[in-house]
């Protein structure tokens, strides 16, 4: 794994930024992994402002709810076009996210692998991480191995989603979500993390074993990680000062 420590969210959401830039540039018909939540909001904005060709690129959403339509204003439809999409040039026909409103899930959950894999592959899955360690929604003790399909949130995740919805109640209890095997098989992964309350499920991630507790350990197995954190995210790290020094160390070429 590659651990970049950045004194704040800009300036992290900055190296991303340039990172998945350089990426669409260098392969126009890129396959991209997209999440949601506040950690990539500024990201997204980013990305916009870069002006980038999103014309051949095809997008993968990690996750959505079950049992609220596309237009629901906390869908991870509505998430995307609001943030992303409708600010860019990518084709409709390319965007792909999981259906919440699928009558057949299973069925859909396996449609959607297969659409990964007539894709391709995807080339960088970015990540956010729950307070809990879930990537994508996959909750605590998910098979490391877990395929696309439907998951119960955590009381943890529907109190940390409350804010979204206005209160916990309304926050839907299943969701559709690409298991760790799907995430694993992405070439490269790009995990964003900002904030204290996401310290700890960062330092267990990262430092502690691989463990379904918290699943984003399962991508210490990934041969091309990259963690990019702000301070505060970074601070339960034991080994911080080493990562930093590495990081400054790399010639620009090895950096992301
Ligand atoms: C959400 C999403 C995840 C996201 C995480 C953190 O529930 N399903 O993909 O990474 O929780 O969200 P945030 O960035 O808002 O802290």
């Amino acid at each position: 794994m590659e651990i970049i420590i950045q004194p704040t969210p800009a300036e992290a959401t900055t190296i991303a930024a340039r990172f998945l830039a350089g990426i669409i540039a260098a392969k126009p018909e890129a396959v991209l992994g997209l999440a949601t939540g506040s950690t990539p909001e500024a990201l997204y904005r980013e990305l916009v402002s870069l002006k980038l060709d999103w014309s051949k690129i095809t997008t993968f959403n990690l996750d959505e709810y079950v049992g609220i339509s596309p237009q629901h204003p906390q869908s991870y439809h509505s998430f995307m076009w609001e943030n992303l999409f409708r600010h860019v040039n990518v084709h409709i026909k390319n965007v792909n996210i999981p259906d919440g409103l699928a009558n057949n899930i299973p069925a859909s959950c396996e449609s959607y692998e297969r659409k990964i894999g007539s894709a391709g592959g995807i080339d960088v899955q970015l990540l956010g991480i729950g307070t809990s360690g879930h990537i994508g929604f996959n909750e605590p003790t998910s098979s490391l191995a877990s395929r696309t399909r439907i998951k119960t949130l955590t009381p943890q995740t529907l109190q940390d989603n409350a804010r979204f919805f206005g209160s916990e109640s309304a926050v839907p209890h299943h969701v559709i979500t690409m298991g760790i095997g799907t995430i694993l098989e992405s070439r490269h992964c790009l995990l964003l993390a900002f904030g204290k309350k996401k310290a700890r499920a960062i330092a267990e991630a990262v430092e502690g074993p691989i463990t379904a507790m918290n699943p984003a350990s399962a991508l210490q197995m990934h041969p091309k990680v990259t963690v990019v954190l702000d301070a505060e995210a970074a601070s339960e790290l034991k080994m911080q000062e080493y990562y930093r020094w590495v990081y400054e160390q790399k010639p620009d070429w090895q950096k992301i």
